[in-house]
């Protein structure tokens, strides 16, 4: 089975507050999206396409291995992955979809997505368990329901589909719609979505106390 990838790592970061766009940020002197690109490539997957901001194309190329190859991303997420995936090559069997944000995710968690796409799923996404008493509230605030959390469960990335049908799923999603993330594209034309277990160390840098925290696992 032939895996690309695709990094999403257009966005500007808005909530980390960096003088420069979040995936370009260091974390131990390298761009989150040197991380997350190798944990790809480590992980299994043959090739990369990263969905990059216009204005900042050349940073991106300086961060990243030759062989990688670099789209112009959108006005929101959903708008990237979809530029992203119109560049990878027609005779590819999968594509995983991975944040720029997630740099630490350790590589096992895409040879888990890599397993579940091999085996037949057509849909995979890394979960973790909530572990907090969990309710929901009306709009004042106060608590209306506690909710089953053996039920839920926090979704990473990377996510992974046969390329088929994400390729499917994205040609069915009106143009401008922006979904939460990619197994929701798929979900929406009525495709099932496997799980595998996810890791901690797969945590999303948004904020600045994220930051501090990944310079802490990977401080030696
Ligand atoms: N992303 C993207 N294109 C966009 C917006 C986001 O490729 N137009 C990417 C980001 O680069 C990031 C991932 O989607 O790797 C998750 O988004 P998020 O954590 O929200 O990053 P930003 O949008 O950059 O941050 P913020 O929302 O704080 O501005
Ligand atoms: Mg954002």
């Amino acid at each position: 089975m032939s895996a690309a990838g695709i990094v999403a790592a257009a966005g500007s970061g808005l909530r980390l507050g960096a003088d420069r766009p979040k995936a370009l940020v260091p974390l131990a002197g390298r761009p989150l999206v040197a991380w997350a690109v190798e944990t790809l490539l480590t992980g299994g997957v043959d090739e990369v396409v990263v969905a990059v901001p216009a204005a900042d194309r050349d940073g991106f190329a300086a961060a990243l291995p030759r062989g990688v190859r670099l789209v112009e991303g959108g006005a929101t997420r959903t708008a990237s992955v979809r530029a992203a995936l119109a560049a990878v090559r027609p005779g590819v069997d999968a594509v995983l979809v991975h944040d720029a944000a997630r740099p630490l995710t350790p590589p096992a968690v895409v040879a888990r997505v890599l397993h579940a796409l091999a085996a037949g799923a057509p849909a995979v996404v890394p979960v973790l368990p909530v572990v907090d008493t969990t309710v929901a509230v009306d709009p004042a605030g106060t608590v209306t329901a506690a909710l089953d959390r053996s039920t839920l469960r926090r979704v990473q990335t990377p996510q992974g589909f046969s390329h088929v049908v994400l390729a499917e799923a994205y040609g069915a999603l009106p143009a401008g719609e922006e979904l939460t993330d990619d197994a929701a594209v798929v979900r929406a034309i009525g495709v099932p979505v496997r799980t595998v277990d996810g890791d901690e160390r797969a945590a999303k840098v948004t904020v600045p106390h994220d930051l501090h925290l990944a310079e802490l696992q990977v401080r030696r």
